[in-house]
């Protein structure tokens, strides 16, 4: 986001990153994202709301320089402590040490650690804390797990202008500020459920109640983190209809139990074709689709096991463990929505088979509940074996009645 003015005494001054192509090592990021900050400039003091990446300071530094002088910033509100926005907090101080932070009481605890200092000024607030800037008041609404504890929002009353961090975000990248300008809504919209999917699909809960704070509020901007400022007459009401739908309590309805493998020979694929048909027999109003993990994206993937209620997994033996699509899904699986979830292991095998006991102690660690023990055959599956394999897939499913 280049510097720009949102409105009145209230500037965009974080940095765009069009090139990147990974966020937080398991993030693709295929349209670049931005590290939003905004300087809020009241008749009697300044704040800056979110810092940036470390990596970046120094042009950030720059784009606030644009605005006014980093040692007139008063106040750093940080409305979460994440280090693509808390990064920078040290060097800032070093820029600025009479620098008031603010944060909430678990903010205060994580900054702590980001900074390795306890020397500079730091006040926590609570739900309902207010600061005033002259003209311009700061209101602190508590957003906890919206993604982290610390969560908060900041509200500007005056200018009915709130800053959601990472809420109603994407990792997505223009060079223009407002949603009005996006060039490429397309690209925007998969860039948006992505995220979405990454970072508060494990929190339906808690973006509902976030969702109802927003609501409560009279709203011309909403300046996030990452990606554009969306606006009433811009995108801001159809992104919070989009988290009101994707985080809404599943309606009851037919079982989906998708069956994902990887197969280097075909084997591991007719087991999970058989243990699919087994589901099926038991479950016939569920939904059992099977997916080969190298021919579909993998966010695509995990967003189809985290929103399933059981699955099964299959995997050959390579090198001694499982396949590194298999493990990938795995690593995507949101943990606190998927303990207890029932899960079948299978897979073929030619020397020793350790894939399964591997992939037995990653769901463990998942807290996940593994049903039997995993269906394993030697190299090609016989007639007798793709028997066992559905008659295996029955019983998953059976117990899933
Ligand atoms: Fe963009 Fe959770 O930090």
């Amino acid at each position: 986001m280049a510097v720009e003015k949102i409105t009145g005494g209230i500037w965009s001054v974080g940095i765009l990153n069009p090139n990147l192509r990974v966020f937080d090592i398991v993030m693709t990021t295929d349209y670049g994202t931005t590290y939003n900050s905004y300087l809020v400039k009241g008749s009697e003091k300044t704040a800056l709301i979110e810092c940036t990446h470390l990596s970046y300071f120094d042009r950030y530094l720059d784009n606030i320089r644009a605005v006014c002088d980093p040692s007139e910033i008063d106040y750093l509100i940080l409305n979460h402590t994440e280090p693509d926005h808390a990064g920078g907090v040290a060097r800032l101080l070093e820029i600025n040490p009479n620098l008031e932070v603010i944060a909430s009481q678990a903010g205060s605890i994580y900054l702590k650690g980001i900074t390795n200092r306890t020397d500079f000024k730091l006040r926590v607030v609570k739900e309902g804390d207010s600061i005033d800037l002259g003209g311009k008041t700061l209101r602190f609404l508590s957003a906890p797990f919206l993604h982290w504890p610390d969560s908060m929002f900041t509200w500007v009353e005056e200018d009915r202008t709130v800053f959601t961090c990472d809420f109603l975000g994407a990792h997505y990248c223009e060079p223009f500020t407002f949603d009005y300008h996006i060039t490429y809504p397309e690209a925007y919209e998969i860039a948006f459920k992505g995220y979405y999917d990454a970072i508060f699909g494990p929190f339906p809960a808690y973006v509902r109640k976030g969702l109802e704070r927003l609501k409560a509020l009279d709203i011309e901007y909403a300046c996030t983190s990452h990606g554009p400022v969306l606006t009433r007459n811009g995108r801001l009401s159809y992104t919070m209809e989009k988290y009101a739908e994707w985080s809404a309590p599943r309606a009851a309805g037919p079982k989906d139990v998708p069956v994902f493998y990887c197969s280097a020979y075909g084997n591991t694929r007719q087991l999970a074709k058989k243990i699919a048909e087994g589901i099926r027999a038991a479950l016939p109003d569920a939904n059992v689709e099977t997916f080969d993990l190298i021919k579909h994206p993998m966010a695509e993937m995990a967003a189809r096991l985290n929103a399933s209620d059981a699955f099964a997994i299959g995997s050959p033996t390579l090198n001694r463990d499982a396949v590194q699509p298999v493990w990938s899904l795995l690593s995507h699986v949101d943990a606190v929505n998927c303990a207890k979830r029932p899960v079948v292991l299978f897979g073929s095998y030619g020397w020793s088979g350790e894939a399964a006991a591997n992939l037995k102690a990653r769901l463990e660690g998942l807290k996940m509940s593994l049903f039997e023990e995993p269906f394993r055959v030697v190299f090609v599956p016989s007639e007798e074996d793709l028997k066992k394999a559905e008659e295996f897939g029955r019983r998953f499913g059976e117990s899933l009645r």
